[in-house]
């Protein structure tokens, strides 16, 4: 696979509006843009009339295929705010193979004075828009946006959703019969709920017929313009002569609605229990988030600067796919918070120090878009740095420095969020359909909901003593800047890594201990990151005057880094574990079975761990994904990448790995 992104090739024509040179097409009527997507997408879905009969809490689901330029979604955000209940939200699920550059979509969407206000919205976070799945929040979450970056036939059978409402677009089936096939149109019937609606501007004869055989109820209706006829439909039925669509193993399913307020308890601050509790909150949650400190990211989300830093494989595996999509939206997070202070987009410069490296770089150079990532030789390097440097390296001009305790306070300050300071939770129970947080004998909060999100902490409590966690000691130092070191203008990694100042001291990190279990910072390790520092750049130690700092002496701080064998976060929800050992016994002799006995979920109980030496990127999404699992909403991710991060996996592969353990001794 290549995750190179194709932007799209524009021609604006005399009056300033877009027309693509990939389809030859334009992207909207010359003469009714506006009217025409009304008409066609927001009165054939009845809009109106459905955003108004939103109840709180209710989330109407709209699909499309083609983003473009964003003008449908526009439009109909922009309904939505007129007639939509304050309660009530609009999840827009969109797929687009080329997406337009920031300054192409700028230029169209200024054709548009009258949706500025929401275009505005956009273009402020239309940044690091990357292939794969990229989420947008607007509103403070009632309106979402999940752009699916890529062929509109590989992402939707990645799409784990519910679609109410599609608006089929995507240039003349003439001028794109790739598109507009039925594979396309069994998607839409596998995505669709039950009399999902659409609207599509073609009335050509074979894209009917294929809706229609893909179980879609059709009419002609009259258009506008220079439109004859579009086309309104209600899908009706998944027609007998089709195969049922896959449905997936039981212990990747959707857990069942929980019943009840919808009130949740979160267990820890850090960068993972505030994104969570922001997430669930922006969903209408009455969210509790407790530690045992007297603030937020106390432990390792406490460090003065984290890196944005991509890990990235060359080859699309999940992890590599859950990195762009994570580092997109927390990228679009830090939009919302003060440069310079809480973070800059200064880039990440990582060194290729050795040939290993050097040849790594060069495959993903090849496999990513120059936007996402660029090879720099050593005097663009260096100049890029403002130090001197011993190699080029890869460059990504969107990567940067986060204060991370400044990212949990802003998540953490939703009106919906509760914050349960100096609450150590001991042990959880449950009773009468809630979970119990107690220290020794005080109950400190109950919910339906809860979600674990204490780091390797979670190992104390019951259903999660097995999950295979590993606490990792790291330590950083804080080096204060001098007059040389400040010329330092992007993040600089190899081993390690070093930031430009913020507040007038550099963040050097870090160290690794896989076997400490104190966290005082110690010399040993100021001198560990002080050699790493000299591998960065033996100028910038120099300008910052390395030689003479005594180790004994240096300020820093030491906390746990929590990760799983896989180097996959734990996200999601959580089944039993005796019990499902039980349900997929048969797993164990044949791991080709596929039982169907539902999984036995330990109800309203979920996890968000396992973040390792990246949370930056993954931690934000992840609550995401928990909000997502836990309401029934669209999945922010690809269905497998959101399998590769279930708490499941583990209990799976154990009893697969028990029959080949087995099989190992029969042999
Ligand atoms: C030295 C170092 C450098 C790092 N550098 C980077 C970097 O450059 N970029 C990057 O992306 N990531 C980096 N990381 C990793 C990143 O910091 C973590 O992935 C991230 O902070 C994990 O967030 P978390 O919320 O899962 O865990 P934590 O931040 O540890 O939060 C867990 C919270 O749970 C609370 N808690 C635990 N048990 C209980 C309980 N029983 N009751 C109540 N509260 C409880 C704790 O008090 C804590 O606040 C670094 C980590 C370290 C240690
Ligand atoms: C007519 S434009 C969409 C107009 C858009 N809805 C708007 O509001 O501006 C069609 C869009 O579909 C996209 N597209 C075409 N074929 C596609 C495919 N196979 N997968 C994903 N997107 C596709 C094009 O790149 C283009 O942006």
């Amino acid at each position: 696979m290549t995750d190179v992104t194709n932007y799209a090739q524009i021609d604006w024509d005399d009056q300033g509006r877009p027309h693509s040179r990939q389809y030859d097409d334009v992207y909207f009527s010359k003469e009714q843009g506006l009217e025409e997507t009304r008409h066609v997408f927001i009165e054939q879905n009845n809009l109106r009339q459905r955003f108004s009969a939103l109840q709180d809490n209710q989330c109407l689901v709209i699909g499309e295929t083609g983003f473009g330029t964003g003008m449908n979604f526009l439009c109909a955000w922009q309904l939505f705010a007129e007639c939509a209940g304050p309660g009530a939200r609009l999840h827009f699920v969109t797929v687009e193979k080329y997406p337009l550059s920031r300054a192409d979509l700028a230029k169209a969407l200024a054709l548009w004075p009258e949706l500025a206000d929401f275009g505005n919205a956009l273009l402020a976070e239309y940044v690091a828009v990357h292939e794969g799945f990229q989420q947008f929040v607007f509103e403070q979450g009632r309106v979402t946006l999940t752009l699916m970056v890529g062929d509109a036939l590989e992402q939707l059978p990645q799409l784990d959703a519910r679609v109410d409402a599609w608006f089929l677009d995507g240039f003349a089936p003439a001028k794109n019969p790739e598109m507009w096939t039925p594979e396309l149109f069994a998607q839409l019937a596998r995505l669709s709920a039950e009399q999902a609606t659409l609207g599509t501007f073609t009335s050509t004869g074979w894209v009917r017929r294929g809706l229609m055989a893909a179980g879609f109820a059709l009419k002609k209706i009259p258009g506008i313009g220079k439109k004859w006829e579009i086309v309104r439909g209600v899908y009706e039925r998944c027609p007998p002569e089709q195969a049922a669509p896959a449905t997936v193993a039981p212990w990747y399913a959707r857990p069942p609605a929980l019943p009840g307020p919808r009130q949740a308890l979160v267990i820890g601050a850090g960068l993972a229990g505030c994104a969570t509790a922001a997430s669930l909150a922006a969903r209408g949650w009455q969210v509790s988030l407790l530690d045992r400190h007297a603030q937020p990211a106390s432990e390792a989300s406490g460090n003065p600067q984290g890196v944005l830093y991509l890990k990235l494989s060359a080859h699309g595996t999940a992890l590599s796919r859950l990195i762009i999509s994570g580092f997109g939206y927390t990228r679009r997070l830090l939009e919302q918070l003060q440069r310079g202070r809480d973070w800059d987009a200064c880039g990440v410069l990582q060194l290729a120090f050795d040939d290993k490296e050097d040849q790594r770089q060069a495959k993903l150079a090849e496999a990513f878009d120059p936007t996402l990532l660029q090879r720099l030789n050593r005097t663009d390097a260096e100049t890029m740095a403002g130090i001197g440097l011993a190699s080029g390296g890869l460059f990504y001009p969107e990567g940067g420095w986060v204060h991370p305790p400044a990212l949990c306070a802003w998540q953490a300050k939703h009106p919906n969020i509760r914050l349960l300071m100096h609450h150590q939770v001991l042990e959880l129970r449950k009773a009468d359909g809630q979970w119990q947080a107690w220290e020794d004998e005080r109950l400190l909060a109950s919910a339906p909901l809860a979600v674990l999100a204490c780091a390797a902490e979670i190992h104390r409590f019951d259903g999660c003593s097995e999950l295979p966690l590993k606490r990792i000691r790291g330590q950083i130092t804080r080096l204060p800047a001098t007059g040389q070191s400040s010329t330092l203008s992007t993040v600089v990694c190899a081993e390690g890594y070093v930031a430009p100042p913020r507040l007038g001291e550099h963040t050097l990190g870090a160290s690794f201990d896989f076997t400490a279990t104190e966290l005082t910072p110690t010399a040993a390790e100021h001198q560990g990151n002080l050699a790493l520092l000299q591998e960065i750049s033996a100028d910038l130690a120099m300008r910052l005057g390395a030689d003479h700092l005594d180790p004994e002496v240096l300020e820093g701080r030491a906390a746990f880094r929590c990760t799983s064998p896989d180097y996959l976060p734990i996200v999601g929800p959580l089944a039993d574990q005796k019990a499902f050992a039980q349900a997929y016994a048969v797993l164990a002799k044949d791991a080709r079975q596929q039982p169907s006995t539902p999984c036995p979920w330990l109800e309203g109980l979920y996890i968000n761990s396992g973040h390792g030496s990246r949370g930056l990127i993954t931690a934000p999404l992840s609550g995401e994904l928990v909000a997502a699992w836990a309401d029934g909403a669209p999945l922010p991710l690809p269905r497998a990448v959101a399998e590769a991060c279930h708490p499941n996996r583990f209990m799976l592969r154990e009893l697969v790995r028990g029959k080949r353990r087995q099989g190992e001794a029969s042999q």
